[in-house]
């Protein structure tokens, strides 16, 4: 029999390549915010608040699903450092509700946090080293990882890198989207290289979701390509990489900019336990960056 998944975010990054690539093995409910109301073909789409406990329940308890990719969230952190009670709401809470419907009904949780939960001292960070978060967004993120891995034995918390790649509904929480625009406007965009992170590209993310939510792994998982770089150095090889100037990216300091939430320095992550543990292999930054103009290419023509 099909297996049931419910994946939050419909409308976001990570959600659109997960439901695209989970269609044909998966039976799949999605939820969107209100902002959004989306059809997909094969799916069914639904349409809520999720801050609405009574209603996510009720609609858990109608989706029964085996497994839920929870990719819904606040995910800036700029919004989150300055409206702190709406971000501990949306990702805390929000997880929290969920994972009470997954311990109520049996379903297996995979759980969407970042690279972000860390300080950025050290870099290179592994599932053993412990989160310090630098902003509220990162704090947020800790907190929901403890209440699933309190909460559920069987369930995953996947630590996400920088995500790259297109955005399968709208423009999504996606930097090259919005890079390659000013690149095609000829304007310059600023990149911080301070900031050193191990990009992944979201095809490659969308099937280790899936796989880990079919598959009975439990605990922490980096997911994480394999290039650890600064980002400017990577706004410089994805310009180069996909034919525009380099003379358009500008190095900044995020940490040098007014008003701005701190950032971690280093958030590099290890994903030798992924390259261990899962079939979907990690990729170098360009192949990574072939893939999502593939999957572009093959999605959205
Ligand atoms: N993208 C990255 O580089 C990255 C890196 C590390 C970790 N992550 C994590 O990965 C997950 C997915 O990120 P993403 O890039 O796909 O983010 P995204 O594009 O911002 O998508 C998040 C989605 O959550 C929805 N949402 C927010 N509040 C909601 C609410 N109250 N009810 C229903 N839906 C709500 C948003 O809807 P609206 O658009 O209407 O607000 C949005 O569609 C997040 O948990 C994020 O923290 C992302």
């Amino acid at each position: 029999m099909t297996r049931r998944l419910l994946v939050t975010g419909l409308g976001g990054f990570v959600a659109g390549s997960v439901i695209a690539q989970g269609r044909e093995a998966w039976s799949i409910d999605a939820i969107s915010s209100p902002n959004h109301s989306l059809s997909i073909e094969g799916v069914r789409c639904h349409s809520l608040d999720l801050r609405d406990s009574d209603r996510l329940e009720e609609l858990f308890k109608a989706c029964s699903p085996n497994a839920v990719i929870h990719a819904a969230a606040k995910a800036d952190i700029d919004f989150c450092e300055k409206n702190p009670a709406e971000a501990d709401e949306m990702n805390v809470g929000v997880t929290q509700t969920l994972a009470e419907c997954c311990d109520r009904l049996g379903a297996k949780m995979v759980f969407c946090s970042t690279d972000t939960v860390f300080d950025g001292a050290k870099g290179h960070y592994t599932e053993e080293d412990h989160p310090r978060p630098v902003n509220l967004y990162g704090e947020t993120k800790v907190r929901a990882e403890e209440i699933v891995l309190g909460k559920l034995k069987d369930s995953v918390v996947a630590r996400l890198a920088l995500v790259m790649g297109f955005p399968v509904h709208g423009s999504g929480n996606s930097f090259l989207f919005k890079t390659i625009a000013s690149l095609k406007e000829g304007k310059e965009v600023k990149f911080p290289e301070n900031e050193i992170r191990t990009p992944i590209d979201v095809v490659t993310l969308g099937q280790a979701l899936l796989e880990l939510a079919g598959h009975p792994h439990a605990g922490i998982f980096h997911l994480a390509g394999n290039t650890r770089l600064n980002r400017y150095e990577m706004g410089r090889e994805i310009a180069r990489h996909l034919g525009f100037t380099t003379d358009l990216i500008i190095s900044t300091d995020s940490n040098a900019m007014p008003g701005r939430a701190p950032r971690p320095n280093d958030a590099s992550l290890d994903n030798s336990k992924a390259w261990i543990r899962l079939e979907t292999k990690m990729k170098d930054l360009i192949e990574g960056l072939d893939h999502a103009v593939q999957f572009k290419e093959q999605y959205h023509g």
